[in-house]
């Protein structure tokens, strides 16, 4: 059966106003639902179905967004901070009515691939940690790293809390005084690869995180830059979360 909404909600969830507003849109005649003028904002529309035109402008209608970011340093993984900027403060003020937040946290210092949502149910079943949704890391250590590395990665290291880490696994792309690595694990411990390399005697000094599952970071987005997911992309989310 068609879901309908008050215009109001639909409108005021699009970032079109506050409830008064759009009722005062609605009155001026400016809101067409199928090329009718709709003058009352209370009532009930199917937003999927209907074209919504504010003046000229055609109504985008989602419920949810999925944006994919390419995290800069410096920003933290958090809808709101009193001290430092949030990848939430990174939106556009068309996205801040849907009430976004980042699926998961990098920490400040990491780059790259995340995720933004405000798709409450998709978000806690990636997250839940009987899904071991594969991440995938790039990273620069300090030191060589080495084929020892590889294997004891492949087993499983203890962290600093005496936490038994699930194999991951690690490319070697080039072992020198910095190394250059890719390491794919299956959870999400808090800061898991630092802590990974710290229990094998090396530190990270670099960390992007450069996947989750299939869904690889867009290398066109710049630091701080954003786009919604492709259906494409969409798509293989879903599968992440089955
Ligand atoms: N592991 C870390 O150590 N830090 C991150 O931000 C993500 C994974």
């Amino acid at each position: 059966m068609a879901k309908t909404l008050r215009l109001d909600k639909i409108l005021s969830h699009m970032g079109y106003g506050s409830r008064k507003e759009i009722t005062r849109l609605c009155k001026a005649g400016i809101i067409t639902v199928d090329g009718k003028v709709v003058k009352s904002s209370s009532q009930h529309i199917d937003p999927v179905a209907s074209i919504i035109k504010v003046g000229e402008e055609e109504v985008n209608y989602r419920e949810f967004v999925y944006i994919l970011m390419n995290k800069p340093a410096g920003v933290i993984s958090a809808t709101e901070d009193s001290r430092h900027q949030t990848v939430v403060d990174l939106l556009d003020v068309e996205y801040r009515s849907f009430d976004v937040f980042p699926v998961g946290r990098l920490d400040i210092d990491t780059e790259g691939f995340l995720l933004l949502t405000n798709d409450g149910q998709l978000a806690h079943r990636l997250l839940a940690p009987k899904k071991h949704v594969p991440k995938t890391y790039y990273a620069h250590v300090e030191g060589n790293v080495t084929e020892e590395d590889v294997i004891a990665f492949k087993g499983g290291v203890t962290l600093d809390d005496g936490y038994q880490t699930k194999p991951g696994e690690l490319t070697i792309l080039k072992s020198d005084a910095i190394s250059e690595i890719e390491l794919t694990i299956y959870e999400g411990k808090f800061h898991q690869v630092k802590r990974m390399f710290e229990a094998v005697g090396k530190k990270v000094i670099y960390l992007k995180r450069i996947a989750m599952g299939s869904l690889k970071l867009d290398e066109d987005l710049e630091l701080g830059e954003y786009r919604e997911m492709t259906p494409e992309e969409l798509e293989e989310l879903t599968k992440l979360d089955s």
